[in-house]
């Protein structure tokens, strides 16, 4: 969906009332995983608000952040032990995460085979991997920093 037609949405939801701000850059974040700044630019025209106003009371805020999330690369163990004690399932059910930043691949053993499924998330590895120990490492790689 396009800036505007985002923007749009946004002001038919919250109107053009300044106070709603921050409800808005809720639903940016919630909708882009950050707040881009030429949405921003462009809400703060439609909004009549200065540039800098909104973005210094939004990024008051440590929750929000204004750059891309970085791409996130998951790595599931389809060595013997790890594909017969979960990785196989693993896999499967990682891959039905809808999420455009994730990237999900095989590798074949971490020599840890005892402490399966094991897993990697970038450089991280994941011991008796699951799908919630995988996405609450995924939450707090994405958590902004201070
Ligand atoms: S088989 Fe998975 S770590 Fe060895």
């Amino acid at each position: 969906m396009s800036y505007e037609k985002f923007i749009e949405k946004l002001i038919k939801k919250y109107g053009e009332d300044r106070s709603s701000l921050i409800e808005m850059a809720f639903d940016i974040q919630e909708a882009y995983g950050y707040i881009p700044k030429e949405l921003l630019r462009i809400l703060c025209e439609k909004m009549k608000i200065p540039y800098a106003e909104a973005y210094s009371s939004i990024s008051f805020f440590k929750d929000f952040r204004f750059s891309e999330p970085e791409k996130i690369v998951i790595g599931v163990c389809y060595g013997t032990s790890c594909y017969f004690n979960g990785g196989k399932q693993l896999y499967e059910e990682i891959n039905k995460i809808d999420q455009e930043d994730i990237e999900v691949h095989t590798v074949y053993c971490y020599k840890c085979c005892a402490q399966y499924p094991v897993a990697t998330i970038n450089d991280e590895v994941i011991l008796n991997a699951s799908v919630e120990k995988i996405c609450s490492v995924i939450l707090q790689q994405r958590k902004p920093q201070c």
